[in-house]
């Protein structure tokens, strides 16, 4: 089988290839990204090694790079990864996240349509079902919970989520769409909060925590995101939305100090800042529909992702210092200087 993966050159989808690689050598990968400021190549260095591997530079807004693609490879399974993913971007600039998120789906979903492709499988967020209060732990997002964004990032991915399910009603395109809560993990960029946090930690800088510190996220290690993705694209339902995640609700102070604690770093590091607009309070996931259908249970606590995801950024000082060095200290002055 040959499947097509955008944005593969981010922190989830570079992470799925490796699953993919590992777990189904006998596949073809083609990885497609606009190596954004989100992406990095270095993080497919092991990748670009293998045989049944290969990346293309391509915006998958890009309609004739898109169609060439699809008629050299024909895949018989499209991953959609690619997308403008973080908040604080949205609020400064929600242009792009509407044309990659929403008009980057459609062209991918039309180029499926045209060369008939098996499965249209969207990597979405349980953003999208907006947020649930602090004093009511008893509530959870189903699959049924109605679609409510918050910020410009969410509602593009609620409108791609829409758009999916209008291709397989109106057009019978194969779909299933995965809804997962926050992801951490080796890779990922170090503008979100547990890398950020680590790599701030590590060099004695103050880390800048949003309001009270008490919104909780609902964290699942980023290899039990790729098992999910992983059944639901192969034996998941046709036209079916599954919520992903494994019921690791944190405040985002208790991911901070947990992070200061295994790094021995005093917590007096912890400086509050000025709330982001729209700040939701707390996302948590029920994922009783993919355990019930699928059998997928994540298989990693907490404790232990956290420690492994420190050991990484410890153990790859030159991935994440070299972003650093580069764009990403004016985006950080920008963000945080009068906050
Ligand atoms: P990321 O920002 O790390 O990576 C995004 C990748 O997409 C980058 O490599 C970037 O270069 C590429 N890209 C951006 N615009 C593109 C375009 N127009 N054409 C081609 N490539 C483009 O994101 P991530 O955290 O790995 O998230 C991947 C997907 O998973 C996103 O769709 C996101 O909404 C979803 N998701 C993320 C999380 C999370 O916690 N990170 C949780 C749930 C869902
Ligand atoms: P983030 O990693 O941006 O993911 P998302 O907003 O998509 O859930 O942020 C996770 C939580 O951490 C969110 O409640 C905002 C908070 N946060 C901070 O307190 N400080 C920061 O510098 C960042 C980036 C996030």
């Amino acid at each position: 089988m040959t499947i097509l993966v955008t944005g593969g050159a981010g922190f989830i989808g570079a992470n799925f290839l490796y699953w993919e690689l590992r777990e189904h050598p006998e596949d073809r990968l083609v990885c497609v990204d606009a190596l954004t400021y989100a992406g990095n190549l270095r993080s497919l260095e092991k990748a670009m090694k293998a045989e049944n591997f290969r990346f293309v530079k391509a915006d998958i807004c890009d309609r004739k790079a898109i169609f060439d693609l699809f008629e050299e490879e024909k895949p018989d399974i499209v991953v959609n990864f690619a997308a403008e993913t973080h908040v604080d971007r949205s609020v400064e600039n929600p242009g792009v996240f509407l044309q990659t998120n929403i008009l980057g789906t459609q062209t991918l979903m039309d180029a499926c349509r045209r060369y008939g492709t098996k499965r249209f499988h969207q990597v979405a967020t349980d953003e999208v079902y907006g947020d649930l209060p602090l004093d009511r732990p008893d509530l959870f997002f189903t699959e049924e919970t109605p679609i409510h964004a918050s910020s410009p990032y969410s509602a593009s991915k609620a409108g791609a989520d829409l758009l999916v399910m209008a291709y397989a009603r109106t057009f019978g395109l194969p779909v299933s769409i995965t809804r997962c809560s926050n992801n951490y993990g080796p890779y990922q960029f170090p503008e979100k909060l547990i890398p950020l946090m680590i790599s701030r930690a590590m060099s004695d800088q103050p880390l800048p925590v949003y309001g009270t510190g008490e919104n909780v996220r609902d964290w699942l290690y980023v290899d039990d995101h790729c098992a999910a993705i992983d059944l639901v694209m192969r034996k998941g339902r046709e036209g079916e939305v599954y919520n992903v995640g494994g019921h690791n609700e944190r405040t985002n102070l208790e991911v901070v100090k947990t992070i200061l604690r295994a790094l021995d770093k005093p917590e007096s590091l912890i400086t509050f800042v000025k709330d982001r607009p729209g700040h939701d309070r707390r996302y948590a996931i029920d994922p009783e529909k993919i355990h019930r259908e699928l059998g997928w249970l994540p298989q990693t606590a907490f404790d232990q992702g956290i420690q492994a995801t420190i050991r990484w950024y410890l153990d790859n000082k030159g991935w994440w210092e070299e972003i650093l060095a580069g764009d990403y200290q004016q985006y950080y002055q920008r963000m945080y200087g009068n906050r």
